[in-house]
Parts: C-alpha cells; structure tokens; sequence
C-alpha cells in the first residue's frame, strides 16, 4: 500500500488523481490520511481507504500506517506560527520509522538551509529529522513556489494596478501545482529506495515585472511592479488588515527572492517525470479564475 497524509488539501487531491489517473495505481492500493475523512468520500466510493490522521493526534498514527510501506508527508500548512509544523513533521517522521513504513517522500522547499524565509527553518528541520530518522529511505522533493500563490500574492495589485516588491528583481522559477502533485505521485507509486533530494522549478525564471507584464495583458491593464523597502512592505500588508506575524512571513519571501534563492532551474521534474514542466504562459492561459479583481 501506498499513503499520502493530508490527503484532502489541494495538492493531496491532484496526488490522488495522478496516482489513479495519470499513473494507473489501481485504488485499493491507496491510503489517503486526513483530518477531514468526509473530504474525501468522493475517493472513498472510488476505492481508496480513507483513515483519519493528524499529526497533532499522535493516537491516529498507528492505525493510519498499517500495511502502507511508502508514504507521502505533505507539510502541514500553519504558516503564521513558524515552528509548529517543524514539531507536528518530527512527530509524523518519528511514528512512520516506528511503523515499518520504507520510503517517505516529502514536501521541501527550494535551498531551505540558511534561508532568509521566515518558515524556511520548519523545512530544513523536517530534512534534519529525515536524515535523523531510523527510516531505510526517503527523497526530499525541494518544491518551487506554486503559479497558484499568485493569486494571494498578487490579489493587492490586481485590485490597485501596483505591486509592491522588495525583492531586488530577481527571478522566481515558479511551478503549476498540479505538476508538483505529478512529481510527488510518481515518485510515491515508484521504487525509489535510499536517500535522494530533488529541486523541483519551472522551465524559466521570472521577474515580478515579467510576471506583471504578462498578467496585465490578459486583464488588459498596466499592473506596475513598486520596489520598496521591506519594512514598508511588511507595513503595507499590516495595514490592508494582515496580522504583523503573517506579514513578515509573506514579506520574507521577498528577501528570500532578493537573495537569488528561488532563481535556479532545475531539470530534475524531467527527470523525474519526463516531460517538461507546465511554462507560465501555458499555465497563465488555462487557469484564469484567479484573475476575478481586475483594475
Ligand atoms: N510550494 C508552494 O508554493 C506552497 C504553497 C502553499 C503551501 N505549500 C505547502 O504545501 C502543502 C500542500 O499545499 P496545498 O496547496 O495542498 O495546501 P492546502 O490545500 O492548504 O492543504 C493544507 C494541508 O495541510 C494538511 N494539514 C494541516 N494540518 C495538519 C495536521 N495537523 N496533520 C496532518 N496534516 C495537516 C492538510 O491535511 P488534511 O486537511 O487533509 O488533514 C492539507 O493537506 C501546504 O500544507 C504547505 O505546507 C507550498
């Protein structure tokens, strides 16, 4: 048996569709862990078991791993409280060891040792304890920032015509969610053994203004890309009604752009899947409902 745990957010979805769809993984051979079993009834009627799991609830890890030998650890999401994700992964890692699972795959980021990034440390500590860890083997998937945040990111500029950066211009090789998923479903249903990390981006490196650019063409007005110093951009988010914690997150992602780390591409997606990764332009045309604030 294979598992995913977080199975019904976002990216444990399109895990489940490419593992049934994409890959053939018959059903009955998939373990979806959540918090939110109803979420997922839909999969359920299709065959997959569904368990409960949460990694706050150490008493649902034991049953949630019976007879599943490689497991995909999707990283929790409590973005506004740095720390608590890197405890609920060490639980998480500590129990699967325990369980006899194999191979754990997981959900990094791009270089998170030493980032500037506020919820970098969560990540680099999760790829600490993996190593740590009395499991035979695990492959760390360095995950790109998805196309998809930019609909968060750039919400701000879609409604006023301005994008606010401290990020020195640098480029971001973003990634489509849904490619990641693919990455993360090949290498799950696969029979990668021992210890691997992969860095997966997009085809092409971008700037905010490229971005903007681009994005202003399809609502057919100028957004203008601002760079301005991190403190006020850390206070123009407080003041549109972001709490201060959660603005200095989003903000460091700026830093962590300005410091050239999210710039590199990296061919390890085709290596991993085959194919190249979905371009921006591509996924700019096919996914437009984030676009609803025009200017
Ligand atoms: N690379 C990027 O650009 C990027 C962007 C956003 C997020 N992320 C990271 O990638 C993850 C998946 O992204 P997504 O788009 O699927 O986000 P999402 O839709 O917000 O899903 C959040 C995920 O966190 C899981 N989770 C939360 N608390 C948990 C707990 N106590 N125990 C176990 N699982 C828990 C949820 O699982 P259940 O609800 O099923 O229990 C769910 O799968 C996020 O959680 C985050 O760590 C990466």
């Amino acid at each position: 048996m294979i598992g995913i745990t977080g199975a019904s957010g976002q990216f444990g979805q399109r895990v489940l569709h490419h593992l049934t769809h994409t890959l053939s993984v018959p059903a009955t051979r998939i373990v979806a862990g959540t918090r939110q079993p109803a979420k997922l009834a839909n999969w359920a009627a299709r065959g997959v078991t569904v368990r409960a799991l949460d990694f706050d609830d150490a008493a649902t890890f034991g049953p949630a791993f019976v007879d599943v030998e490689r497991v995909l650890l999707i990283s929790t999401d409590a973005l506004d409280r740095p720390g608590r994700r890197l405890e609920q992964h060490r639980r998480a890692i500590d129990a699967l060891a325990k369980t006899g699972v194999q191979h754990v795959v997981y959900t990094s980021m791009p270089q998170p040792e030493g980032s500037p990034l506020l919820i970098a440390p969560d990540h680099a500590g999760t790829e600490q304890a993996l190593a740590a860890s009395t499991l035979p083997g695990f492959t760390v998937l360095r995950n790109h920032w998805y196309f998809e945040n930019l609909a968060h990111f750039m919400a701000g500029a879609l409604a006023s015509g301005t994008w606010y950066a401290a990020d020195g211009a640098q480029g971001s090789a973003d990634i489509a969610r849904d490619d990641l998923a693919l990455a993360a479903a090949t290498v799950l249903a696969g029979r990668e053994t021992g210890r691997q990390t992969y860095t997966l981006s997009g085809g092409e490196a971008l700037t905010k203004a490229q971005i903007a650019q681009r994005v202003g063409a399809v609502i057919g007005g100028p957004i203008v890309v601002a760079q301005v110093p991190l403190e006020g951009l850390v206070q123009g988010m407080i003041g549109a009604g972001l709490p201060e914690p959660l603005a200095r997150v989003f903000a460091s992602f700026d830093t962590n752009t300005a410091a050239g780390r999210v710039a590199e591409v990296s061919g390890d997606f085709r290596r991993i899947t085959g194919r190249d990764p979905q371009s921006f332009d591509d996924w700019l045309a096919t996914d437009q409902s984030w676009l609803k604030t025009g200017h």
